[in-house]
């Protein structure tokens, strides 16, 4: 798969691409209309078609290129019903599943609070929590019928639920941090973690932010699409609405599914293999589980950032090099090795059981 974090340094706002180089299929999560010809380049150069231009919100800081991206590409463009984006093809439900490509899926989960209409996106091990749930923050909840008590009902019951290793990809970042996961959220967040819903509310009653420079021009502009008031809102003539479906899935299925395509090898032969040499070993658990203790000579490189790192690390250029990836207990490594699967990677192999196997086996910290 192919997957691309973009930034608007205007506004500070992370826009996602999902794409399959087979099927050729494409989302864009929150793309922004200063943008739009990259958009339409990028997909052009690998040959890519532009399903769905979801939003996680009505914003209130930049303008929506959806419109424009279904006006140039066909795009069905997806907000919440609760948003009263009328012209919007798909009014997003709680539960509604996005499908592309051959069985990727995209869940919606309602995460109101930041606005009423806000939502999240869970594809495979990864949540777009748009301006609902920031690394060490979280959006503010004073305008565009915002409510703390029900963004911190949202966060604390809905994302923090979901596994502690998925990814948290959000809206924007102002300190140029790119990903987080559920647990560092869940533990370090200052403005959640060890909070209750009184003291959320008291603190985000009390962040006294101006206005957002472009909210007045923003948020009719998104009720749109992005469009002008008297453009018109589709280009194709007959255009064909699908209705997105609704089934669920785990992300115990997800690390099933990615066990189905990798190699896995247990902690005895993994041992052998580091004892015979010429194998590169990869930890992709985060920084702090690496600090706690990892094998020996083990490079840190956890999942989240595996993607962008990858290309920097000169152990890892060689790509028919074996590469042995480990985590906590094998969730994990398998959807990384995985990754680096995709990524042209040769001979990936997870251990099974991850460092707790390992722990367990040789009882010692490495
Ligand atoms: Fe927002």
């Amino acid at each position: 798969m192919i997957f691309k974090q973009l930034f608007d340094q205007e506004t500070w706002t992370y826009t996602y691409l999902i794409a399959d180089p087979v099927s050729k299929d494409a989302v864009l999560i929150d793309p922004v209309n200063t943008h739009i010809d990259e958009y339409v380049k990028m997909l052009d150069e690998q040959g890519l078609h532009l399903k769905y231009s979801l939003e996680t919100h009505v914003h209130a800081d930049h303008i929506t290129a959806s419109g424009h991206l279904r006006q140039r590409l066909g795009a069905q463009t997806g907000v919440s019903q609760l948003c009263g984006a009328e012209t919007a093809d798909i009014q997003i439900q709680d539960g509604d599943i996005f499908e592309f490509a051959d069985g990727e899926q995209i869940k919606t989960i309602a995460t109101p609070g930041h606005t009423r209409g806000s939502l999240s996106f869970l594809w495979r091990d990864r949540v777009f929590t748009g301006d609902s749930l920031m690394i060490g923050g979280c959006g503010r909840t004073d305008f565009q019928g915002g409510d703390a008590g029900a963004q911190y009902d949202s966060i604390t019951q809905r994302l923090f639920t979901l596994p502690e290793d998925t990814l948290v990809y959000p809206g924007h970042d102002y300190q140029q941090h790119w990903v987080s996961t559920i647990r560092q959220e869940r533990t370090t967040n200052p403005r959640l973690a060890g909070k209750s819903r009184e003291e959320f509310i008291d603190i985000m009653k009390h962040l006294n932010l101006p206005k957002p420079r472009l909210i007045e021009e923003a948020v009719p502009a998104n009720r749109r699409c992005g469009l002008e008031a008297n453009e018109r809102q589709d280009t194709v003539a007959v255009r064909e609405t699908a209705r997105p479906v609704r089934h669920e899935i785990s992300p115990q299925d997800m690390v099933a599914e990615a066990k189905q395509h990798i190699s896995e090898v247990n902690v005895a032969t993994a041992k052998q293999l580091l004892a015979e040499g010429n194998i590169v070993v990869v930890d992709v658990r985060e920084e702090s589980e690496y600090a706690n203790g990892h094998i020996d000579n083990a490079l840190p490189v956890p999942r989240g950032v595996l993607e962008f790192k990858i290309g920097n690390i000169p152990e890892l250029a060689d790509k028919s090099k074996t590469v042995l990836a480990y985590c906590r207990t094998g969730g994990r490594s398998a959807l990384a090795a995985q990754t680096m699967q995709q990524l042209g990677y040769k001979n990936v192999l997870s251990m099974a059981g991850g460092f707790e196997a390992w722990q367990k086996e040789y009882n010692r910290k490495s």
